[in-house]
């Protein structure tokens, strides 16, 4: 059985000093830390593997190839696809949304057509459905939330139309933390017709993923939030819609005979996978899902609830803090603000103490214009988190209001 020191043994930078004290790592909603296993990894492909894939004949290429599919294969296991063709890889969550706007915009969406978001969104799941509904003249429809952060899903079938085309929705809120009722908003949706975008970027490092349960039609996460490097993200879609939307972007490796006439596309996922593709950051994926698999989601999910709630404990007995989304289903982040300190000001003296949280809109601007404030201080929270963190935090929010009284 894993336990706390041994996952913090694991990621070198907890060791590192900020401004001569130890650095508290707060800020795991907008990117986690890399244990050392994906750190060796990656070195490891560029010291003895690199190779472009799918093109060549020779000894790496053909290895770097199957180890590139391999990690497909596990990506689909990782989050109960049915097939590895289901897997698309791209640069993150961000160019994933991106991808199913404009390619299934294109395919499906007309003039007069609606689109619906919600009011939870961060700002990668409002803009590109902003622009393909502008691009299409289809119009953009928010399920409004509650009081306490959550969606108002009571309203999503007055909402939904035989205009509407698709809905997205995050899984989990980057802002408040807010956990998605995705089975319960795709049984609704589908029972209309309309296909479900899930935004897992908050999603995967706290809970387990399984896309066939929850029957959303598309999926998409990064592997920066989840242990893994940057640059390297996933969408999944349901074969049969994968089939049916155009391309994103054109290139080589997704087509299947180019004149100067005509080009046909690869089969999927290829068809979707134009360039070279990202390998190296595949593999450091691959490591980081081997690592959340070695920990597992018992041991996240039971680890984060205590954190949580140590962390709301501390909170309320420092006093003066208003917690900002109150949700009983939460994971990973506590977003609040400090009675009469602007959550900058918070942001910055917890930065000379060595925290690190994020500060803000947190890119939800609509959210915080929902409460009427400016943004708030967000802490997230990551495996290697400890009470140790929190009661840091919690003294330096202390610090902090003395420091404004
Ligand atoms: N989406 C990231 C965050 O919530 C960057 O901080």
């Amino acid at each position: 059985m894993i336990n706390e020191q041994e996952i913090r043994s694991m990621f070198p930078i907890l060791k590192t000093e900020v401004y001569g004290r130890p650095l508290v790592y707060l800020d795991n909603a907008a990117t986690t830390q890399k244990p050392q296993s994906v750190i060796d990894e990656i070195v490891n492909y560029y010291e003895h593997e690199n190779s472009n894939i799918h093109r060549g004949v020779h000894f790496l290429s053909q290895q770097a190839t199957e180890q590139h599919e391999k990690v497909r294969e596990k990506v689909a296991k990782f989050i109960n696809a049915e097939s590895p063709n289901e897997i698309i890889f791209t640069r993150g969550t961000t160019e994933s949304i991106n991808l199913v706007a404009f390619s299934f915009g294109e395919s499906f969406i007309r003039e007069g057509d609606e689109v619906i978001i919600s009011g939870l969104e961060h700002h990668s799941n409002i803009v590109p459905w902003q622009m393909t509904c502008n691009r299409k003249k289809a119009v953009l429809k928010v399920l409004p939330i509650s009081e306490i952060g959550e969606l108002e899903v009571d309203k999503l079938e007055s909402l939904l139309s035989d205009k509407t085309r698709i809905l997205s929705v995050a899984h989990v809120s980057n802002s408040l933390g807010t956990v998605n009722p995705i089975k319960k908003i795709a049984e609704i949706c589908h029972s209309k017709g309309v296909p479900v975008m899930v935004d897992g970027a908050q999603a995967t490092s706290h809970l387990l993923i399984d896309v066939r349960d929850m029957d959303c039609d598309f999926y998409c996460f990064s592997g920066h939030k989840m242990y893994a490097p940057m640059g390297i993200g996933v969408l999944y879609g349901k074969s049969a819609l994968l089939k049916e939307i155009e391309p994103y972007q054109g290139g080589g490796e997704m087509i299947k005979r180019v004149t100067f006439e005509r080009t046909t596309y690869n089969e999927i996922p290829f068809k979707f996978e134009a360039g070279t593709p990202n390998v190296g950051d595949t593999m450091g994926l691959s490591t980081a899902i081997d690592f959340i698999n070695d920990a597992g989601y018992d041991y996240i999910v039971e680890h984060e609830k205590q954190l949580m709630a140590y962390c709301s404990q501390r909170l309320e007995e420092v006093g003066g803090i208003r917690i900002v989304g109150q949700s009983a289903n939460k994971v990973g982040v506590i977003s609040f603000l400090v009675e009469g300190i602007h959550p900058y000001d918070v942001g910055v003296i917890l930065d000379k103490l060595g925290i690190a949280v994020r500060t803000g809109h947190h890119c939800a601007e609509p959210v915080m214009d929902f409460y009427g404030i400016p943004g708030t201080v967000r802490a997230s929270f990551g495996i290697y988190n400890n009470k140790e963190d929190i009661d840091k935090l919690a003294e330096g929010i202390v610090k902090v209001k003395r420091m404004f009284s």
